[in-house]
């Protein structure tokens, strides 16, 4: 007979019920205001104006930019930024092995080449391999700081400087995010963001790209934003004026009530950023005391945006369990929203990186990458069980369920051995 007291060998699970445990973004009377006053104002805006204006200067003050241009994804502003960097055939660009996938095939329609390099262990660019991977024909770095826990800016930045290459940042984990008070996407030559879902401020779909730089400011224009903006923000003098009209003959705006949501969260992300670190503080000091868990910790001066909370499983401590039957064992318990990381993940594991040929004839980089050859970011997402973390009050009692039913599973974890 079965004694076990855990819920995957038929014990009381610790959360019982299939709520929701975790929704974003939160919804308030506030957006359907905002959404409601700006479709009875306009749902298409051809140029800088309205709600697009009011958004694009609010981010520029939120991070102390000069410029950013809102698009219609986080792809499109990764496309946009790429292109605004004359990045093409025969660039090779030093791109993390662990990232989403947008982080890096826009650079495949550009026609430039990834070189994908290894992470360290937090998940993020290892700056040591990617300075392994410099050659001659090397112009960019490009940088996606995973979960919203910043990278190593200073020595990327460093290794960037060193070798003249560009940084450039994929942010779309990582809004508000910092670094002794300096914002994640002001580090480089531009930074783009996704707002898509789930993202630590959402447009629900949307995107933008941030960027100091006057000169890639208007390429991105004529990337995506073609016509009226680039005839009014171009200057008439610039040498790319005369493609003001078409510019590259790509349509990449923002919808303007996407714009409405996010100008709306843009209000209170330092609110929910603040209190999602007060949650992740608990959650990451408890789980990690547990045998067999590492939980993140962040240095000095260290702000995340917490769009995930990666732990680590180090199956060595509890004799050899293999992840998937830990990650089955606490979502038995009730945690739903522990979850592994799927289509992101080391791209060498995707076709499209194996062998991008029979879906992009075009591309002529010669991609042939395989399984095996990231051992540190394959072992780290074979290895990662992601949770959410809460930002509300009346979540607190949920994200102790939550380090009860994972600290339950690790104490009987001999009970799934076998
Ligand atoms: C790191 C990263 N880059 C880029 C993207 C693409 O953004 P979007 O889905 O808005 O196109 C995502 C989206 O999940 C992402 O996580």
């Amino acid at each position: 007979m079965n004694t076990s007291s855990l819920a995957l060998l038929g014990g009381q699970p610790v959360i019982p019920g299939r709520d929701r445990q975790f929704s974003w973004p939160p919804i308030t009377a506030d957006t359907a205001s905002a959404v409601a006053a700006q479709l009875a104002r306009s749902v298409s805006i051809y140029d800088r104006s309205g709600v697009v204006e009011d958004l694009e200067d609010s981010l520029c003050s939120y991070h102390g930019s000069a410029h950013s241009v809102l698009t219609s994804s986080g792809t499109a502003a990764l496309h946009s930024m790429y292109a605004a960097c004359d990045l093409g055939p025969g660039d090779e660009v030093i791109v993390p092995a662990y990232t989403f996938f947008a982080t890096v095939t826009p650079l495949l329609h550009l026609g430039a080449t990834p070189v994908l390099a290894d992470c360290d262990e937090t998940g993020s660019l290892d700056p040591m391999d990617a300075s392994r991977r410099i050659t001659s024909r090397t112009k960019a770095i490009v940088v996606t700081h995973m979960w919203g826990l910043p990278a190593d800016m200073t020595r990327l930045a460093d290794l960037a400087d060193r070798h003249g290459l560009m940084l450039l940042e994929d942010a779309s984990h990582a809004h508000g995010a910092a670094i002794n008070g300096r914002k994640v996407g002001t580090f480089g030559r531009a930074a783009a963001f996704s707002m898509n879902g789930p993202k630590p401020l959402s447009a629900g779909e949307g995107g933008f790209v941030l960027t100091d730089d006057d000169e890639t400011y208007y390429r991105v224009l004529l990337h995506g934003q073609y016509n009226k903006r680039c005839r009014n923000e171009i200057p008439t003098t610039h040498p790319l004026y005369p493609f003001a009209v078409t510019g590259m003959g790509l349509k990449l705006r923002i919808h303007p009530l996407a714009a409405a949501i996010a100008l709306d969260q843009l209000a209170r992300l330092d609110t929910y950023l603040d209190a999602r670190t007060t949650m992740a503080e608990v959650m990451c000091q408890e789980l990690g005391k547990l045998p067999g868990i590492v939980a993140p910790t962040l240095a000095q001066g260290v702000r995340a945006s917490w769009y995930g909370l990666p732990l680590i499983y180090q199956s060595e401590e509890l004799d050899g369990l293999p992840v998937q039957r830990l990650h089955e064992a606490i979502l038995a318990e009730g945690c739903h929203e522990a979850d592994r990381p799927g289509s992101t993940c080391p791209l060498n594991l995707l076709p499209l990186f194996q062998n991008p040929q029979p879906l992009l004839p075009a591309f002529s980089g010669g991609l042939s990458y395989e399984p095996g050859d990231f051992p540190v970011a394959e072992a780290l997402w074979r290895n990662t069980i992601k949770l959410p973390v809460w930002h509300r009050e009346e979540d607190r009692a949920l994200i102790d369920q939550y380090i009860d039913a994972i600290g339950k599973v690790i104490a009987n974890y001999r009970d799934l051995l076998g």
